[in-house]
């Protein structure tokens, strides 16, 4: 009998279901000493919590976030809300003595973020923000490829994160499925939403970040808010492009939008080094596409790698089908949260931890006060 993990979940959405998912499956894939169990799930209409605990096997339902929190049958909380409820329950779930797993972006703020690291490093809690991307095997296994130095010194990073669905000037913002266009309960638009993504996943890549130069536009001003039923000036950046320095001497280009019509959910990289490059699309994720100057001349060009193998460097794949079937987006979060499991019988923190996502965080704010300000902006500052 495995020892059982104690879930409370916070949000019964799209991060809800893909995280129940996860706990579902993760012990039947991995062989991790601790077996999640769905102990609780919260959101705030009882109907419908009800309805998300039967479809996902959860024992029982909260509808305040706070009775949850103080529960001492369970062991950590899963917050899968909208980014303003993030700082406030990580705070008390942190004093209540329970790991906290949280959905990105971190917080609102640096600031916020800021006491939520205090928070949870103070109580000593175990602590993992969901970035999922970078469980992706591809998406790993580049990151094995540039510690190994194949790509030698790195000159550029570009990446983009491009979507279409707040094109329709009637779209409303604010309250259930459109609080990502409320800056009140998002703190930001694409910069937050998505651009943090490609941060995360560049900065465990590719180093840390000194500057950049930003632009944002919020190209729809006023939305009626589906809450209060008045147009209300919209706060959010529709899109946000910027460049950047990191610390390692390479130049980084980013760019997001949810105004790129005929994209959903496109998000790409590519890093350019003196031996090698790779590139990445989240469209056709299980591929890794590969191209090193050290092959022969005659055959020298860029090679797709489907990461599906089993040989014992394509990272998680012998933990599911056979060799050359392909896994999918939800599998993401059953990695990362094999990982964690497997991190709590090691003691070994699982990354990204709070702590890396202000990292994050930092980028994302030097990312806005420089589209306000029109001027370079240092991260951290
Ligand atoms: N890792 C990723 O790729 C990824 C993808 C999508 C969303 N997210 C993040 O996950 C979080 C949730 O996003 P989502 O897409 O699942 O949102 P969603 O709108 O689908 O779901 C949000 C849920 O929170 C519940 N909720 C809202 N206020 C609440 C409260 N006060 N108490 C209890 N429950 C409350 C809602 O009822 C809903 O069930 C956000 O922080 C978002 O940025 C991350």
């Amino acid at each position: 009998m495995k020892e059982p993990l104690r879930i409370g979940l916070i949000g019964c959405g799209f991060m809800g279901r893909a995280h129940s998912n996860a706990y579902n499956r993760v012990s039947n894939f991995f062989d991790t000493a601790l077996a999640p169990k769905l102990k609780a799930v919260c959101s705030r209409d009882p109907g419908r919590t009800q309805k998300f605990a039967d479809t996902w096997g959860y024992d029982s339902t909260e509808t305040d976030w706070r009775s949850l929190v103080d529960r001492d049958d369970i062991d950590a909380i899963d917050i899968c809300v909208p980014n303003s409820l993030h700082g406030e329950i990580t705070r008390a779930a942190a004093a209540a003595g329970k790991m906290v797993l949280c959905e990105k972006p971190l917080a609102m703020t640096v600031a916020e973020g800021e006491l939520m690291c205090r928070a949870v490093e103070e109580a000593g809690v175990a602590n993992m923000v969901w970035y999922n991307y970078r469980r992706v095997p591809a998406v790993t296994l580049a990151k094995q490829l540039i510690e190994e130095g194949k790509l030698g010194r790195v000159f550029h990073y570009r990446a983009n994160f491009l979507q279409d669905w707040t094109i329709a000037e009637d779209l409303p913002q604010g309250g259930q499925a459109l609080w990502r266009l409320d800056v009140a309960e998002a703190g930001s638009g694409v910069t937050g939403d998505l651009l943090a993504h490609c941060v995360d996943t560049a900065l465990w890549l590719n180093g840390a970040i000194q500057d950049v130069s930003a632009m944002s536009e919020t190209f729809v001003k006023q939305r009626v808010h589906q809450l209060t039923g008045e147009v209300t000036p919209v706060g959010i950046d529709d899109a946000c492009a910027f460049l950047c320095r990191f610390d390692n001497g390479s130049l980084g280009v980013f760019e997001s939008t949810r105004y790129a019509r005929g994209h959903k959910a496109q998000y790409t990289l590519e890093v350019n080094g003196e031996h090698a490059s790779l590139r990445w699309d989240l469209h056709d994720l299980h591929r890794l596409e590969y191209f090193s100057h050290a092959d022969e001349g005659r055959l020298r060009g860029w090679r797709s790698i489907h990461v599906t193998d089993h040989d014992g460097s394509q990272p998680y794949m012998d933990k599911w089908w056979v060799p050359g079937l392909q896994i999918g987006y939800e599998h993401t979060f059953v990695h990362q949260l094999a990982d964690f499991l497997e991190g709590l019988s090691t003691g070994v923190s699982t990354v990204p931890t709070f702590r890396d996502a202000l990292a994050t965080q930092k980028v994302c704010d030097a990312v806005l006060r420089s589209a306000r300000d029109r001027a370079w902006a240092f991260v951290g500052e």
